[in-house]
């Protein structure tokens, strides 16, 4: 008889809790990746990994990894995790919950020795980073982190390559943080939606994570005097982004009833310079976010969107200096078997689940290149996500690492 300690959700809570605590006291909660904060909750999570018994390395692309050896070497490895890293003013469960539930799962199996080493991984940077690119750590692990990327820099002009080596790193040899041994991969998330929470249902099973794209635009007018400047004279480049953001959101609101799927546009990111209240503002830069299930309808979106902002470019008497593509990553679908063991196990438990496909990015969807992957969401209130009124209960994030405990023991068993 296996000696099955409970899953420890007092334990587990108390982690989330104690890693919502390592976040800017002025604008809760943040914990951005590369950031001071980012490496104090790092190392914290190290000693937690260590605690468990786990071997812990920080591979060449930044991502933590905790390893638990199996009793048969030759198997691949059953790998868990999410990220700890956190939007600004975002919430406390938004990843770093999937990061605790893997690890709560991985302690809990006690002296349970498995045929399969596990893994327990806090990916580096799936939110989008200060430097323009999210999923740093999954891309690297699955061999897309492009070259070009890694000269991206953050405001203070450090490259992206750069802040992956100071954070434990090494971009010399990324080629090593690739793998090609993962047998399977299982992430916890919250939902960030309202569809479990509002039917009541205990988990969902994710089919599938949409596209998502990244588009910058940067328009160059000239600052002038915001007193003395006719208004027909005015080279705006600010005028330039806000009439683009209106034309993207109101083609995205016809595109959503195109019957093509899930779709949505976002102007998250907006910069205008010099940002003086009187001053034209002679810069303006904005960043897309794209998502659709049909990736050949983004692709359309993109290029719709390229001739209306040359257009208002001209119209607005300013320059369009850039509209590149940041990143464009593809649907990713996840593993119909593991999506199988996910729900099984729930059942098992006596938990309802259903399937969900998922509007929101996740380090599964870069890891399902190169393993079979699944997810598991857990309700949160109101569906709210990327806030800091993000909450999930703690008996549903127990219940979710006691679902992936058993959804590894019988992948351990059948593989
Ligand atoms: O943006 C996303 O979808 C994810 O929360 N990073
Ligand atoms: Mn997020
Ligand atoms: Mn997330």
């Amino acid at each position: 008889m296996r000696a099955d300690p409970p899953i420890d959700s007092a334990r587990l809570w108390a982690d989330v809790m104690a890693l919502a605590r390592i976040t800017d006291p002025a604008q809760p909660y943040t914990r951005r990746s590369f950031s001071p904060l980012f490496i104090e909750g790092r190392a914290w999570l190290r000693r937690r990994f260590e605690e468990a018994g786990l071997a812990v390395r920080p591979d060449a692309g930044g991502n933590l990894i905790g390893r638990l050896a199996g009793s048969d070497p030759a198997l691949g490895t059953i790998m868990l995790g999410s990220h700890s890293d956190t939007v600004p003013a975002g919430g406390r469960f938004d990843g770093i919950a999937g990061v605790i539930a893997a690890l709560e799962a991985v302690r809990s199996l006690g002296s349970e020795r498995l045929r399969h080493p596990v893994e327990v991984v806090d990916f580096l940077a799936e939110e989008p980073s200060d430097y323009g690119l999210s999923c740093v750590g999954s891309r690297a692990m699955s061999g897309r982190l492009e070259a070009g990327t890694l000269s991206y820099t953050n405001a203070n002009g450090e490259r992206l390559a750069d802040a992956i080596d100071r954070i434990g790193g090494a971009v010399a040899r990324l080629g090593e943080a690739r793998r090609n041994d993962i047998a399977g991969y299982f992430e916890l998330h919250i939902e960030q939606g309202v569809v479990l929470e509002s039917r009541r249902i205990d988990f969902g099973v994710v089919t599938a994570i949409v596209s998502i794209a990244r588009l910058e635009i940067v328009f160059e007018g000239a600052a002038d005097h915001a007193g003395t400047t006719p208004m027909d004279l005015r080279r705006d480049a600010g005028l330039a982004a806000a009439r683009t953001i209106a034309w993207v959101a109101e083609r995205a609101a016809v595109l959503v009833s195109a019957g093509r799927g899930y779709f949505v546009a976002t102007a998250g990111l907006l910069e205008i310079a010099p940002n003086a209240i009187n001053v034209v503002p002679g810069r303006a830069r904005v960043v897309f976010d794209i998502r659709a299930e049909d990736h050949a309808l983004a692709t359309e979106f993109f290029a719709e969107i390229d001739r209306a902002s040359s257009e208002i470019a001209a119209a607005t008497r300013v320059e369009r200096s850039r509209c590149a593509l940041l990143s464009n990553a593809t649907p990713a679908a996840c593993d119909p078997r593991l999506r199988a063991l996910l729900a099984q196990s729930a059942e098992h438990l006596g938990y309802s689940t259903i399937p969900l496909a998922s509007g929101a990015g996740h380090d599964a969807a870069f890891v399902s290149r190169i393993a079979p992957s699944a997810m598991l969401f857990v309700p949160c209130r109101g569906g709210k996500s990327h806030a800091p009124e993000e909450w999930a209960e703690p008996d549903a994030l127990a219940a979710g690492a006691a679902v992936l405990r058993e959804a590894v023991r019988r992948f351990d068993a059948q593989d």
